[in-house]
């Protein structure tokens, strides 16, 4: 029986790799494309809503596609130190694949701000974990500089493997659709996912594997939305800590996936993320980081400001795939202050069923 081994191992002839790659992978990839029946009803009978739940990545996030790329190459091409900056999310990544490629790997992250579940998994796997009193604009600004003087290689989406890897994601989308869906949602902080996901679309539709492109709709926070603004945040804020992003690295290239795919990109309210964060958990049983749910609230948002009712479509269901970029569990803090805390009764089994309302 011959396993899935990744997304180098599967869409391999759309990668920049050779048969002298070595194939560093924890068996990333093939997510599920999950039908949101509760969210779709919300929409009405002429839409699909499909959730990709990123967060059965590995390392719990989508980073995973681009870092099996990124460490694979790094490692073919003698390289033996990667860095990164990161919100949480890339850092465990890089950490997990560099353990796997035995390199050592550097993480420069913003202090206090990033959420436990990913802190937890860069010093488990022995990264260097260096906190800078800073945001992750500072950070990402001290490893572009640190890798271009010092012999380590930089790991962040700038990193053009990171993008190609991450690539895959749309191709997966399509390859279990039989089509191109019509509308695709994301999460945007440094704007690499929507680059990449854009560009897969973009190559399936030149081999022909797809008849058209979906229209690109990306979120970012209200607190956090320098591309919706059009100028950086100095001091971004959100709870959505994964994309508390005030300076986008691929700002421009985000852009032109807006553009050319006719699609849009907007923002979304901490309160507005923590209510699809709540819907997702309570009636879809996903449990997402809080990030991730950001491209639910942009799908119910643009739903009530009318945006889906004026789509025609003759006798075709329209397929929306919302990306659901990272587990809940990375951030056990904001889970649990986002719900009341259970009642101690008791060990009495008729306070217990009383308790439990039965
Ligand atoms: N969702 C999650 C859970 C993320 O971790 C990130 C980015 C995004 C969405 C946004 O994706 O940056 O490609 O637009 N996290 C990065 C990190 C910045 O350092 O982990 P993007």
């Amino acid at each position: 029986m011959k396993t899935y081994q990744g997304v180098i191992a599967r869409y391999r002839k759309y990668l920049p790799v050779t048969k002298d790659t070595p194939l560093v992978s924890l068996q990333e990839g093939n997510t599920p494309l999950i039908y949101a029946s509760k969210i779709s009803a919300r929409l009405g009978p002429k839409f699909k809503v499909y959730l990709k739940y990123e967060g059965l990545n590995p390392t719990g996030s989508f980073k995973d596609r681009g870092m099996t790329l990124a460490i694979s190459k790094a490692k073919e091409e003698g390289v033996k130190s990667v860095i990164c900056a990161s919100t949480g999310n890339t850092s465990a990544s890089a950490a997990a694949y560099a353990a796997k490629a035995g390199l050592k790997c550097i993480v420069v992250i913003p202090k206090g701000a990033i959420a436990l579940g990913k802190l937890a998994q860069a010093l488990v796997h022995k990264a260097k974990v260096i906190a800078v009193k800073g945001n992750f604009d500072d950070a990402l600004r001290l490893v572009r500089e640190i890798s271009a003087n010092y012999p380590v290689r930089l790991v962040n989406s700038i990193n053009p493997h990171r993008i190609e890897g991450q690539k895959t994601a749309s191709f997966e989308i399509c390859d279990f659709l039989g089509t191109a869906p019509d509308f695709h949602l994301l999460p945007v902080g440094n704007a690499g996912n929507i680059t990449a996901c854009w560009k897969g679309y973009k190559e399936y539709f030149s081999c022909k594997k797809i008849t058209h492109l979906p229209c690109m709709l990306g979120f970012q926070a209200k607190g956090a939305a320098p591309i919706v603004k059009g100028y950086p945040f100095k001091n971004p804020k959100t709870i959505a800590t994964a994309i508390r992003i005030g300076n986008p690295a691929s700002w421009e290239e985000a852009l032109s996936a807006k553009e050319e795919s006719k699609g849009l990109i907007d923002a979304v309210s901490d309160s507005q993320i923590l209510s699809a964060y709540k819907l997702l958990a309570e009636e879809e049983g996903v449990f997402v980081e809080p990030a991730s749910a950001a491209s639910v609230a942009g799908l119910l948002m643009l739903n009530k400001r009318g945006f889906f009712g004026k789509i025609r479509s003759k006798n075709e269901k329209k397929n929306i795939v919302c990306t659901l970029t990272g587990h809940g569990l990375k951030d056990p803090q904001v889970a649990i202050k986002a719900v009341s805390s259970p009642p101690v009764i008791e060990a009495k089994t008729e306070a217990v069923a009383k308790a439990a309302g039965i």
